[in-house]
């Protein structure tokens, strides 16, 4: 049966698109030709028109003078992808980006492109999202302003390790958002982001494997950035914004997470788990503390003493039981 190509597999016309936003940004204020930009690209000037328009639909303002071209006022508040495909500091990880303003979740789209041959490292990003997906089937609030995006990764690792990996995800935002920021973010097992007991971050990982091979791993990453914190989450949240009182340029926040992540990665390749747990024994918050873990049909209070080699987490329950958690849901208790 033939199928509609979605249209987010469709790259038509990007280049062209791509061109003509750098040519701005490089002379940024300044006025462009608009008679250059349709020699070099071989377009006519009715088509350049029409890619400003566009642009100017996306929020950047762009000023014209019928003698002088185009140029560029301001840029809206939006993640740039070219700048992110060329980041010097990644090899593979977002060197393919697809970008979209609205989209159900990143999730989702990752799946679909995926499936249909999307290279390791392809990052999905979405402005907004209307059905984001937290863990546990929890609806994830996505609004305009945040950083919402799904890497997919094809790596070479058998199922049974995929936890490490959103373990060293999570490492990896954490360092990013330190090291961006000095902020002393922490960690809760197994991969929120937390400052000051409130979560900034969460991560949702999706597999696709076999008994013995990853086809592919999502790790889904939700930032509360430059966002209005929505109403349910107002109270246990905080957004960088917030935290550092100003506005936050995502695209190089960006950028920082996936420098991290990659180097990270090719870390866990070459030399193992070993740094990532001593990492992660660092900035996890709940160690030593009391807590309820709250796993399906079952919910075990005790006190968190260790994260094990595969990045389990372990328990001492109040009769001494010793208990491996493998995944669940933390609530931190107050101690005895
Ligand atoms: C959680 O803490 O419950 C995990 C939240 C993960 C949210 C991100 S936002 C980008 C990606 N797309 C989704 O639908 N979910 C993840």
């Amino acid at each position: 049966m033939h199928q509609k190509k979605k249209p987010y597999l469709l790259t038509l016309n990007q280049k062209y698109r791509k061109y003509i936003l750098k040519t701005l940004l490089k002379n940024y204020k300044q006025y462009i030709s608009g008679q250059n930009l349709s020699k070099e690209l071989k377009l006519t000037r009715t088509s350049i028109w029409k890619y400003i328009k566009n642009l100017r639909d996306e929020g950047y303002i762009i000023e014209s003078c019928t003698k002088l071209g185009y140029r560029l006022i301001s840029i809206p508040d939006l993640i740039i992808p070219h700048e992110i495909e060329e980041n010097q500091n990644t090899k593979y990880l977002g060197k393919k980006v697809y970008h979209f303003k609205v989209v159900d979740s990143t999730n989702n789209i990752a799946q679909d492109l995926a499936k249909n041959g999307a290279p390791h490292g392809t990052l999905i990003i979405a402005e907004t999202q209307n059905k984001g997906k937290g863990r546990y089937s929890r609806i994830w609030i996505s609004p305009k302003g945040g950083l919402w995006f799904s890497i997919i990764l094809k790596p070479n690792f058998s199922p049974d390790q995929a936890s490490r990996i959103t373990l060293v995800a999570a490492i990896s935002v954490a360092q990013a958002i330190k090291s961006s920021f000095e902020l002393d973010v922490s960690i809760k097992w197994p991969n929120d982001i937390y400052f000051k007991q409130k979560k900034v971050s969460g991560i949702l990982t999706e597999m696709n494997a076999e008994i013995d091979k990853i086809n592919f791993l999502i790790i889904g990453i939700g930032i509360n950035v430059n966002n209005k914190l929505p109403l349910p989450i107002l109270k246990t949240s905080l957004s960088l914004k917030n935290i550092l009182k100003r506005k936050i340029d995502r695209t190089l926040l960006l950028k920082n997470i996936l420098s991290q992540l990659e180097k990270n990665i090719e870390k866990l390749e070459n030399t193992g788990f070993s740094y990532f747990l001593d990492e992660a024994l660092k900035l996890c918050f709940i160690l030593n503390k009391r807590i309820k873990v709250i796993i399906p049909n079952e919910i075990i209070i005790g006190k968190c003493k260790d994260i094990d080699e595969n990045g389990n987490l372990i328990l001492i329950e109040d009769n001494g039981n010793i208990r491996t958690i493998i995944s669940g849901d933390i609530i931190l208790l107050r101690n005895k």
